[in-house]
């Protein structure tokens, strides 16, 4: 009997438990009524619950004909309560894709618990309703075998998260909702204050300054699972709140943090049965960017950048060699299987590389009986175009694709159009592939702010040899930074904080803020770093993510139990909703 039993429950079994050897037992089980048939005189009833389904056959001989008679009427989804005897399942009748499928139950008593009227989709694993449809009936869809896997799988990983890091003597602490803009990048969900005509609280984007707070409060320690909020674009990788397991620890200064969470990453794939290589690759931003052309490579196939730059320096072909003059870099992949395919549907990848910010896409197509196509060949000469074919490596059937533009662009227009060409070509990604990113920039440019932005957070320590060059030369500055990355998504990122107030301030500063600014946006950080600030960094999972990618799913929508759409909103309680003139009233709001 499933240990969650207990006298309350009238139930004795559940429906995903009984065996051929539990055949004679009397069993009471409560679900809700599936699939029901009516075979000649018999009723057949596959009565679900979370545990799974059994096949229970009302039989007018066994039960009262008033209870036979509320059988013939059994509607999908009628809440049932079935008392009968497990008995085996006739020659010819066993269904081996079903776990209790050897067996069924012949009804001797049953009793409808609740009457449902007729569902407005069909509780089935795979089903083509449209998601606004499920999400305006999300309970039902939480009834789908799938989706309660799915739900399952999220509680085990978040245990497993719990239970890793209370035996390394993290501690639960839980910090406001309410609270001041935490910088993380994205638009702040704002809460007007009653008792504040004129003020706002900011929803964190994450509790990165209280954990630091914590640290500062000798906690030491922390974690917690946490909601964060933010008002950015939605994909199916974002949601407008979502959950994190974030942490931070005291007396760090280096890779503690990643050799912590890597052990604590181990366990939880262990709990939850997905095998794993550890040590996990440490991988330099860099040779990242080189090799994939993003911070959060899929390294479970190959098709990497090569970089012809230096072969086609001196070319024929002014767009290569204007990109060099420039500055940028020429690169290009080899599409291993696409030589054959038409102009038409090569010059549809210009589609991608355009959408990721290329000025035009230049290819080589060479054809299975040795035959080449492109429109570049005829500048390039045969001595480069030798040499390209060499450090391309290039055979019959392989397909080049180049990108000539600043080192930024370039990486962005061939890591799109690798993952592009990947999932075209069908290649297999198999398994899981995790892998720590390290040593992110401190600093990018931002073009359209004309400033420096910080490539995580500004509380991110910069390498302790770059520190003199924060006000010549930031652009050149490392941190001390990890992102954890599986499957070609970050799940995860943190780094090791500052913990020094003045070096608090000059990073502050680079990013174009006046100290008065600081000093009002900042200054609890500031004077809580002058008192006493541990040395201290720490990391976030992003928890959805996680459990997307061990669900094998394509959205953290179906790892969430109520998510919001792509318009940020929840069909099934309408919010966001309008609030009546009173309400704004008394936040001293006004509609525009
Ligand atoms: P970061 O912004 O990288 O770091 O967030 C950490 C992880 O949270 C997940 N994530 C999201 N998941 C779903 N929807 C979103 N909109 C979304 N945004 C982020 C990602 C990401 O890796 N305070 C720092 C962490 C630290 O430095 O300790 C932070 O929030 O998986
Ligand atoms: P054009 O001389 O502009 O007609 O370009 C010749 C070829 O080079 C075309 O196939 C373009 O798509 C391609 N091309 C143009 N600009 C770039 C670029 N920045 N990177 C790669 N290919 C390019």
């Amino acid at each position: 009997m499933t240990d969650y039993l207990n006298e309350y429950c009238t139930h004795t079994a559940t429906c995903g438990e009984l065996r051929l050897s539990d055949v004679g037992r009397e069993v009471t089980l409560d679900g809700w009524a599936w699939h029901n048939r009516d075979h000649g005189g018999l009723i057949f009833v596959d009565l679900r619950d979370r545990e799974g389904y059994t096949q229970v056959v009302v039989d007018p001989d066994c039960v009262t004909p008033e209870e036979f008679s509320e059988a013939e009427h059994f509607a999908r989804e009628d809440v049932l309560e079935i008392t009968g005897t497990v008995r085996a399942r006739g020659e010819g009748m066993v269904n081996p894709n079903m776990a209790t499928g050897e067996i069924e139950v012949l009804a001797t008593g049953l009793r409808i618990l609740n009457k449902s009227v007729t569902p407005p989709f069909a509780i089935e694993d795979g089903i083509e309703t449209d998601e606004t449809t499920r999400m305006k009936w999300r309970y039902l869809d939480l009834r789908r075998p799938e989706m309660y896997a799915n739900i399952l799988l999220r509680h085990k990983v978040a245990q497993a998260m719990r239970g890793a890091l209370n035996k390394r003597g993290f501690i639960e602490v839980e910090t406001p909702i309410l609270a001041n803009s935490t910088p993380e990048g994205a638009r702040d969900f704002l809460v007007p204050s009653r008792p504040n005509p004129g003020k706002f609280y900011a929803l964190p984007q994450s509790p990165q300054q209280f954990k630091q707070m914590l640290m500062v409060g000798g906690i030491e320690r922390y974690y917690q699972i946490a909601r964060c909020f933010r008002d950015e674009d939605l994909r199916a990788d974002r949601q407008p709140e979502f959950t994190q397991v974030d942490v931070e620890m005291s007396f760090v200064e280096g890779d503690e943090v990643i050799d912590m969470m890597e052990d604590v990453m181990k366990e939880v794939l262990e709990a939850v049965g997905v095998e794993h290589p550890f040590p996990l690759k440490r991988m330099q931003w860099k040779e990242a960017m080189d090799r994939f052309g993003c911070d959060r490579p899929d390294v479970r196939f190959g098709m990497e950048l090569v970089d012809i730059t230096d072969i086609v320096k001196d070319c024929g072909f002014k767009v290569f060699t204007g990109a060099v003059k420039n500055g940028g870099v020429v690169k290009c992949i080899n599409a291993k299987g696409a030589g054959n395919w038409s102009r038409g549907d090569i010059e549809k990848l210009a589609e991608v590389a355009a959408a990721n910010g290329a000025k035009g896409m230049a290819w080589i197509a060479y054809t299975s009986d040795g035959k080449e196509k492109s429109p570049i060949i005829k500048f390039l000469g045969d001595d480069v175009h030798a040499a390209i074919k060499k450090a391309a490596g290039v055979e019959p059937g392989d397909l080049l694709l180049f990108a000539a533009d600043t080192y930024a662009t370039a990486s962005a227009v061939l890591s799109a159009l690798r993952l592009h060409m990947a999932d075209l070509l069908g290649i297999e990604r198999k398994g899981h592939a995790l892998l720590w990113v390290v040593n992110f920039p401190m600093f990018k440019y931002d073009e359209e702010e004309k400033k420096y932005a910080a490539e995580h957070h500004p509380f991110t320590m910069p390498r302790r040899e770059d520190l003199d060059k924060i006000e010549t030369d930031p652009l050149s500055i490392g941190s001390y930074s990890y992102d954890l990355v599986m499957d070609g998504f970050e799940a995860g990122g943190g780094t090791i904080r500052i913990h020094d107030a003045e070096l608090q301030r000059r990073v502050l500063r680079r990013l174009g803020l006046s100290d008065e600014e600081i000093d009002e946006k900042f200054g609890h950080l500031i004077h809580a770093l002058q008192l006493g600030a541990p040395p201290h960094g720490g990391i976030a999972l992003g928890l959805d993510r996680l459990v997307m990618l061990l669900a094998g799913k394509d959205s953290i929508r179906d790892v969430i139990a109520f998510p919001k759409t792509s318009s940020a909103s929840d069909p099934m309680t309408g919010a966001p909703s309008e609030v009546t003139g009173r309400q704004l009233k008394e936040v001293s709001l006004r509609i525009l």
